[in-house]
């Protein structure tokens, strides 16, 4: 099966009350990871590209990996640009083979952010290319940035049919309360599920996106804790509140923090119980069997994805 768009996934996410995982790759263990959990449980996908991804592995390995995970399932997924900042660089990724990209114009003002999402969707709209959009800005790091709690805001509903319309994006990211990283919550974790309803009120049957969605899994943190690391406090979007999204119109949740997390604590076990130990098969081999774990948790119980490739 060639590389397909998000359009028929979404479609038919946002019909069945599920999300697809949009899970970040930056090396061959983690396409494998991820792949090889989908394989099994026959889920869609989106392998997703962040431009750091991009100048870590090069835009040609991570397409020839994707190739291979395409040519070893046989599933209908999507490669993505994840927090795309300029026109150029989304054009490079869909000149480059990319299905689908994100011109996120989030902390521009308004008319700035639809002028340069247009540009972005004319181009792509004419290779076959979905593009997604963002409205209201999330808290968090992404690509070495850091946004504060309070330079972040959540998205406008009111703003949202303008920005749909005029722009012609395939899909958007809203800020609800979820953040990148690991550190997501000070204390009880809450989302402004109200700001999803009344934006599905306003664009019905339009596939909203959650960003910074990771669980930051207890069980991994408290590994990475206990074999070296120094993670206190990390907190994640709890698992029923990711199933709640998915059941609305959430059709794309993306995944990155987690499978860090996994692979971390994989890692650092191995190490710690064989310090002699330095063959990079032995410990990256179990931190792809992890993700793959994980990553097969999600599709099943938190997405909702599992048997619908
Ligand atoms: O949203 C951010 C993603 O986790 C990608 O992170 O820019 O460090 O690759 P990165
Ligand atoms: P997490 O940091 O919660 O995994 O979010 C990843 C993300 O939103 C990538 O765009
Ligand atoms: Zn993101």
């Amino acid at each position: 099966m060639p590389l397909v768009n998000t359009t028929e996934m979404f479609k038919k996410a946002y019909e069945g009350g599920y999300a697809i995982g949009a899970f970040n790759v930056n090396n061959m263990e983690i396409v494998q990871g991820i792949t090889e959990a989908a394989k099994e449980v026959n889920a869609p996908l989106i392998l997703q590209v962040s431009s750091g991804a991009r100048k870590y592995a090069n835009h040609t390995y991570l397409m020839k990996l994707i190739e291979a995970a395409i040519a070893e399932t046989d599933l209908p997924i999507a490669v993505h640009l994840d927090h795309g900042d300029s026109f150029e660089l989304c054009k490079s990724c869909i000149d480059g083979g990319f299905t689908s990209v994100m011109i996120d114009g989030s902390h521009l003002p308004f008319e700035e952010n639809i002028a340069l999402t247009k540009k972005v969707v004319e181009y792509a709209h004419a290779h076959g290319v979905t593009v997604e959009g963002e409205l209201g800005r999330l808290a968090g790091v992404e690509d070495d940035i850091n946004v504060s709690v309070e330079d972040s805001s959540y998205t406008k509903p009111e703003e949202v049919e303008e920005f749909v319309s005029r722009t012609g994006v395939d899909s958007l990211a809203i800020a609800i309360g979820t953040s990148h990283g690991a550190f997501k919550f000070t204390g009880e974790a809450s989302l402004r599920f109200d700001i999803l309803e009344e934006v599905a009120r306003r664009v019905p049957g339009f596939p909203i996106v959650l960003h910074g969605a990771s669980s930051v899994i207890p069980e991994y943190v408290d590994m990475i804790n206990q074999y070296g690391g120094n993670m206190p406090g990390a907190k994640g979007v709890p698992e029923e509140m990711l199933r709640k999204a998915a059941s609305m119109a959430v059709c794309k949740i993306n995944i990155d923090s987690d499978l860090r997390l996994a692979m971390t604590a994989t890692v650092r076990k191995v190490f710690a119980e064989n310090p002699s130990e330095f063959d990079p098969r032995k410990y990256l081999g179990p931190a792809r069997s992890e993700i793959k774990k994980l990553v097969k948790n999600k599709l099943i119980n938190v997405l909702g994805c599992a048997g619908k490739a």
